[in-house]
């Protein structure tokens, strides 16, 4: 697909609904009792995985492309699925999924594609191996496909090694079924999705600094659930807007859940001129409407705690440092590695080929803004947030810049080009 440089970007969007929550949404949903409602799920590949997989362990799921129905099984209900269960491209499914099916009364088999086989999942088999789970990797490589034979779980302490809603998720959707309680403390702080949609179900879910506590057996009663627009895909415009020449761009009903909200930081850290609208902080989930103009940015380092607030965001961020004066500095981020693609080379890779200073590092990279971006032949490795990343940089660089495999949009937003181009007219 090919991008040209845009004279300007104006107007209001409206970003489709948060993919994490989304896909808790279907997992809380199939596992309590009755009737869970979702306005605003992400119609994208990943979350569909999510909804297929539990229809395929029994659970009656209706969409009308608006809104999502869930008969829930309740907490001991989900039947053995007749086929293997396949997640696609989505590590969320994956991890937080294991944990559910670790303590089933059935087995199963997960696969995904080869970008998914290729991601890390000892980081879940180590601690439900601890919840006396049996699962394994078919190819003995750490990675999918997984084999999973539920039995029953005893609650632990887990100590994570990395920062990780997925597989503190994994931990805590398995501790609804183990013995006693189950707790996992992290480095840093995480997303808190999971944990806030089961005290909404009626589970039982604590917080204390980095540690998260759930209590097993509860009773999960379906809900109503309205998803926020995502950050994450809201990234994209708030770079463009800040970037593009004679822009300003408002986005509405934006999630600004506070463990997902570093790329708000960063950009004022870099002196972005940013508003915020309509803000409603009444639920868990607080949202807001989010202005952006034209900005003069300057560099700056993002680093620690921060980092789990804006994984998802860095490719992009790394975009508003090519056009921020001075040094962007990235670290503790060796994260980025293990993504849907090696997001550090790719990165890397792809902003060199369009003529940008920047330097990849063992946990992140080095950007030295202000040098003008020219067109390249970018490679997405069908990577959504590279993909969507890369068409931002190529409304402000100059020629036509060519985004290989860039349909790869449609795991997380797959209306992305239109939204985009009507911010040009
Ligand atoms: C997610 C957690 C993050 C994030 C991913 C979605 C989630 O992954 O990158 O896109 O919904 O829990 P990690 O847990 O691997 O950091």
């Amino acid at each position: 697909m090919i991008f040209k440089k845009t004279k300007h970007l104006k107007g209001e969007i409206t970003v489709p609904g948060d993919k994490s929550i989304s896909h808790r949404s279907i997992m809380l949903g199939s596992i309590a009792s009755g009737i869970t409602e979702v306005h605003g799920f992400l119609n994208g590949a990943d979350c569909i995985s999510s909804m297929n997989c539990f229809r395929q362990m029994g659970v009656d799921i209706d969409y009308d492309g608006s809104i999502v129905t869930i008969h829930g099984n309740g907490l001991h209900g989900l039947k053995a699925p007749a086929d293997t269960l396949d997640v696609g491209n989505s590590g969320t499914t994956t991890r937080l999924m294991s944990g559910i099916l670790a303590a089933q009364n059935f087995s199963s088999r997960v696969i995904g594609d080869d970008s998914i086989c290729r991601r890390p999942m000892k980081r879940i088999i180590t601690p439900l191996a601890m919840m006396r789970a049996d699962i394994t990797s078919e190819r003995g490589n750490d990675c999918a496909p997984l084999i999973i034979n539920g039995r029953k779980l005893k609650g632990i302490h887990y100590d994570s090694p990395v920062a990780s809603a997925q597989v503190k998720s994994c931990v805590l959707l398995a501790g609804l079924y183990a013995d006693g309680e189950t707790s996992v403390t992290e480095p840093y702080v995480s997303r808190n999705h999971t944990e806030l949609m089961l005290n909404a179900f009626g589970g039982s879910c604590t917080t204390l600094g980095t540690t998260a506590t759930v209590t097993s057996d509860p009773v999960l009663t379906g809900q109503k659930i309205v998803v926020p627009g995502d950050i994450s895909s809201a990234a994209y415009f708030l770079v463009a807007g800040l970037i593009a020449e004679n822009s300003e761009i408002t986005i509405k009903n934006v999630g600004i859940n506070p463990t997902r909200d570093g790329i708000i930081d960063v950009i004022k850290m870099m002196g972005g001129d940013i508003t915020f609208t309509n803000v409603n902080a009444d639920s868990g989930e607080p949202t807001a409407d989010i202005t952006v103009k034209t900005s003069s940015l300057k560099g700056c380092v993002i680093e620690g705690d921060i980092i789990p607030k804006l994984i998802d965001e860095i490719p992009v961020i790394a975009i508003l440092a090519c056009f921020a004066e001075g040094e962007t500095v990235i670290k503790d981020a060796a994260e980025l590695k293990v993504k849907e693609s090696n997001r550090i080379d790719v990165m890397v890779n792809n902003l060199s080929a369009m003529g940008a200073d920047i330097t990849g590092t063992d946990d992140g990279m080095i950007i030295r803004g202000g040098k003008p971006l020219h067109s390249a032949v970018i490679h997405s490795k069908k990577d959504h947030r590279i993909a969507m990343s890369f068409a931002v940089a190529a409304m402000c660089a100059e020629g036509e810049t060519e985004i290989l495999d860039a349909d790869c949009v449609n795991i997380s937003y797959p209306d992305f080009y239109r939204d985009l181009e009507n911010l040009q007219k």
